[in-house]
């Protein structure tokens, strides 16, 4: 190599190297983010005001990490109600995704006011939109396992280390995810779950294959600390086991590292190293029994974070339609829509994912 020829490269290396220096300090320090996240996650209070009870509620599992929902506030009354501005239409082109993430958010809500005093009914109001309606007031106090779970819980997408649940475990998963109008079945058998596997890593590449899902899928992932917590949504790279990178270069390795062969391969691995799967499948196939499905797998999260297990979706063969049939026939549901998986097991716990600040998504009624 010349002289000259060095120089230029030395010192195109130098400010490549400058410039990744200057993008490590704009991502953010991850200490500030786990504290941030920690705060988001800070004790209901003994007397909590409406907003500490959105923010239990908002602390829920929710597709794509959009936070699809409004919290309208009146005097012991607080409707959940669907925020079509923040769906994805690609992977959920009927809202199905929404209706559950907000039936998640009814649950912990559920439990949170249940914990404090505050007991009351959740009621479905049919109409433009649909909606949940949950009126409260001053009652017994419970405080359950599955509400102290609540700022424990999170979706873990590592591997987990191959346990076996017990039965004693299994049933109390399932008894946790009793919601009237939605069927579970708890999947161990070591032949069904390979193929249920089969028709994840199936719907995987299907969705891999399609240009839309891709950019949709991107359009919501955070790539480091800085962004997750600036835009307070999305699929935070850290909390879904991957590595963060600064903005400018992240989205150019996502292109080149995110490939269907790779993608399928870590799910190969972690359905094997889970300890089962969770297949839900409500009666009928209408927002009001999406809503319930969303509490029953809330539920069942949550107790199963109480019994130091973790959870994960891997829900491409209820995304993909055309898997749908061979996956409702597998769970035991020939012939209805299935809603969910969720794979559960022993794992460690990854970084939390970022939420919203609750006074985005109240109103007054
Ligand atoms: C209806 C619904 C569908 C979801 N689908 C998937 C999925 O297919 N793959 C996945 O990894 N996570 C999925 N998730 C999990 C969300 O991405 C996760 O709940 C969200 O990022 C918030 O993170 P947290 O659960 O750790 O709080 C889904 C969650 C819900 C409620």
């Amino acid at each position: 190599m010349k002289r000259r020829t060095f120089l230029i490269a030395g010192g195109a290396a130098a400010a490549a190297a400058a410039t990744a220096a200057l993008s490590v300090q704009r991502m953010g320090s991850v200490p500030d983010y786990a504290a941030h996240a920690a705060q988001q996650r800070a004790p209901l209070p003994a007397r909590p005001e409406a907003l500490d009870l959105v923010r239990f509620a908002t602390l829920a599992a929710n597709g794509h990490n959009t936070q699809p929902w409004r919290f309208r506030l009146s005097p012991g009354r607080i409707e959940l109600r669907p925020d079509f501005t923040r769906r994805t239409p690609v992977v959920d082109p009927d809202d199905h995704h929404v209706f559950v993430s907000l039936g998640c958010a009814a649950a912990n809500l559920e439990l949170a006011a249940q914990s404090r005093g505050l007991p009351g009914e959740l009621r479905f109001e049919p109409g433009e939109p649909p909606h949940l309606v949950f009126d409260h007031g001053p009652g017994p106090a419970s405080v359950s396992p599955l509400f102290e779970a609540i700022v424990q819980r999170q979706s873990t997408r590592a591997d987990y280390d191959g346990r076996p649940a017990t039965a004693a475990v299994l049933a109390s998963l399932a008894r946790a995810a009793q919601v009237p109008g939605v069927d579970l079945s708890l999947v161990v058998d070591p032949v069904v779950r390979q193929r249920i596997g089969e028709l994840v890593l199936a719907g995987n590449s299907v969705q891999m294959a399609d240009p839309a899902f891709v950019r949709e899928l991107k359009q919501w992932l955070r790539f480091n600390p800085r962004q997750a917590r600036e835009r307070g949504d999305g699929l935070y790279a850290a909390a879904s086991g991957n590595p963060i990178g600064p903005g400018w270069l992240a989205p150019t390795l996502f292109d080149l590292f995110f490939k269907e062969s790779t993608e399928n391969e870590k799910y190969a691995r972690q359905l094997k190293s889970s300890a089962g799967l969770a297949v839900f499948c409500a009666e009928r196939n209408d927002p009001e029994h999406w809503l319930r499905v969303g509490q029953a797998c809330q539920r069942f999260a949550l107790q199963a974070t109480a019994l130091g297990m973790k959870t994960a979706f891997v829900n491409q063969p209820t995304e993909v339609a055309s898997l749908r049939g061979e996956l409702a026939a597998l769970a035991g549901f020939a012939g209805r829509r299935p809603n969910l998986v969720l794979r559960f097991g022993y794992g460690p716990t990854l970084p939390w994912s970022p939420r919203r600040p609750v006074e985005s998504v109240v109103e007054l009624a």
